[in-house]
């Protein structure tokens, strides 16, 4: 486990295989989440006491889930060397205890099952995926026609991300979003995530903590 403000992700590293999709989120995107898309919920959101990341990677979303949260669990299929519990949340013989938030960043082709799951075990699931992942008929069949998303949060900034390690310094031409259910509350009108978040939200230790090139600066302009 690496506490918070403590010194990340870089000593043990282990490389996962290409298949599990890992591309750690920006600090900043996670925040977004919580201090931007969470309270555009409004009355609809319950009380968050207790969070989880099922698929945690090396922690730059469960630790940041841990600067608001007293109560955050982590877990992924493969073990990054981190300390966090492995365990395959798509399967279906393993129990995951309830949780008020369980927010993650999912493999894009296991999205759909993980959003299935986490609506079992969370009052209120929370995914990053690409803008794209709203398209596809078997999504739709299978959760948006029966269960509309409670908040479509659309980052009007690009939040890049790369596979295996985050650079503050990348960009994308990538759009992604938040998506959000709550159990039982309805849909919510489209929310735009503003400019300026990445620069208001990234913090002077997040290179520190999360980024393999700790040199890296985090806006252009410091270069
Ligand atoms: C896009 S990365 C996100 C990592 C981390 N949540 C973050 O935001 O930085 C996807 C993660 O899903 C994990 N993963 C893939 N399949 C999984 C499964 N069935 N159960 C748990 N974790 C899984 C991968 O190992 C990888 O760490």
């Amino acid at each position: 486990m690496i506490p918070a403000g403590h010194t990340a992700v870089m000593a043990s590293r282990r490389e996962p295989p290409d298949s599990l999709d890992y591309f750690p989120t920006p600090p900043w995107a996670t925040r977004a989440l919580i201090l931007d898309v969470l309270p555009a919920l409004g009355d609809a959101l319950p009380a968050i006491a207790s969070a989880a990341d099922p698929a945690s990677g090396e922690g730059h979303m469960v630790e940041v889930l841990r600067e608001f949260y007293p109560d955050v669990r982590a877990s992924d299929v493969f073990d990054y060397g981190r300390g966090y519990d492995v365990a395959d949340f798509l399967d279906a013989r393993k129990s995951f205890a309830p949780v008020d938030l369980l927010a993650t960043n999912p493999p894009f082709n296991a999205a759909l099952a993980f959003v299935l799951r986490g609506l079992t075990v969370a009052k209120v699931v929370a995914i990053l995926v690409r803008t794209s992942w709203i398209e596809g008929e078997r999504r739709y069949s299978e959760l948006f026609r029966e269960r509309p998303p409670t908040l479509y949060a659309q980052f009007v900034e690009r939040v890049p991300m790369v596979k295996g390690r985050w650079d503050p310094a990348a960009s994308t031409a990538t759009a992604y979003a938040w998506i959000v259910w709550v159990r039982d509350a309805a849909p919510r009108p489209l929310f735009l995530i503003p400019p300026g978040r990445k620069r208001a939200l990234t913090r002077p230790d997040d290179v520190r903590r999360f980024a393999v090139a700790a040199e890296t600066p985090l806006f252009a302009d410091e270069v």
